[in-house]
């Protein structure tokens, strides 16, 4: 069999590649193609390869048709190749496009606890008059919490049903007043100042919590009367409560304030009329307050001159009825659907 010529053989090959170029469907496969037509190995290199073995004045034609083909087959390769660029970046696109018709997916701003909320209010309605905030331990020395407060061993405050002790002296402070008799005993008077904080007493049901917040009042300074106490507190029971707001006064006792007394606020429900809310009175009580005991300025070393008033309340208690909230265990249950109403 006499070998073909080459023309024939090159033609050949051009339709063999040029069918195998239109069935290549991927960027991978098209890859492995153009090694394979064009590559060292391929056949269109050893027919190269193989011109210097023609005769002289055959051997520029082949060059040229060799040549020829070549172009040929880059030419069409990078036009299937940029097809199917453009086919692949377009599948890529319908891929990762966007919904834009989806929801929203945002992140919930947090907001402050009603009772931090309460309690950073009354700091801003007294800074105007001069108080400014100071802080005690939680886990309470005795003296502070009851000796130094003019609490003497046999009060029933002392009895182990309301404190829990932690150990012979050392008791989870009670109420925010130890604070009063610890800032004394650090400052010169003239002192004005406000203490918020956690207090603990052994106590559970509807209306009490174990653990709760109080905040206190103490202002000493020569010459400070009873009226002084009085005109702050109806300040602050309107800037709190509304201008419409009116305080009453009631007698009352605490170890460590002498005359005492218990302060109640138009009921914010029935603005004095009487309703279930105030049980049919008109008044809520909101705090305990009173002068303080000469005992007290005698325990903490101030000269017995000095004058003073001091006043204490609960911050759940002042967030209920601020809030019209009836159940104490909401502020401790931290359900967001409750928490987040306070924004
Ligand atoms: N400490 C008192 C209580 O817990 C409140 C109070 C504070 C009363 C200051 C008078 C003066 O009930």
């Amino acid at each position: 069999m006499s070998k073909p010529d080459l023309k024939t053989l090159i033609s050949e090959l051009e339709g063999k590649l040029k069918k195998e170029l239109s069935s290549v469907g991927n960027l991978k496969d098209l890859e492995e193609l153009k090694i394979k037509a064009l590559g060292k190995k391929s056949e269109l290199y050893s027919i190269l390869r193989n011109i210097g073995e023609l005769p002289p004045e055959e051997r520029k034609h082949a060059g040229e048709s060799v040549n020829k083909l070549k172009t040929i087959l880059e030419e069409e390769i990078s036009k299937v190749e940029s097809e199917l660029k453009k086919k692949a970046g377009a599948e890529k696109l319908s891929a990762e496009a966007v919904d834009i018709t989806m929801p929203g997916d945002y992140i919930r701003k947090g907001s402050l606890h009603p009772v931090a909320q309460i309690m950073e209010e009354i700091v801003e309605i007294f800074k105007p008059l001069g108080y400014s905030v100071v802080h005690g331990p939680e886990i309470e020395h005795e003296f502070f919490n009851f000796d130094a407060l003019n609490i003497p061993g046999d009060h029933p405050a002392r009895d182990m049903q309301d404190t829990f002790y932690l150990g012979k002296d050392t008791v989870l402070r009670t109420h925010t007043s130890p604070v009063q008799a610890r800032t004394m005993m650090q400052t010169k008077p003239p002192v004005r100042v406000l203490s918020p904080g956690k207090v603990y007493r052994s106590d559970y049901d509807v209306t009490h919590t174990p653990m709760f917040h109080q905040i206190e009042g103490l202002y000493v300074d020569e010459g400070i009367k009873f009226s002084h106490l009085k005109g702050t507190l109806l300040y602050f029971a309107k800037r709190m409560f509304g201008q419409d707001t009116s305080i009453r006064l009631r007698p009352s006792y605490f170890s460590f304030t002498e005359p005492s007394a218990e302060v109640d606020v138009t009921c914010v429900a029935c603005k004095g009329k009487g309703c279930r809310i105030c049980k049919g009175t008109g008044w809520l009580e909101i705090l305990g307050c009173g002068m303080v005991n000469p005992n007290v300025f005698k325990q903490v070393g101030y000269p017995e001159t000095m004058t003073g008033f001091a006043f204490g309340m609960g911050l759940e208690r002042i967030a209920m009825l601020k809030y019209k909230i009836n159940d104490l265990r909401l502020f401790f249950e931290n359900d967001v659907r409750f928490l987040r109403q306070f924004k």
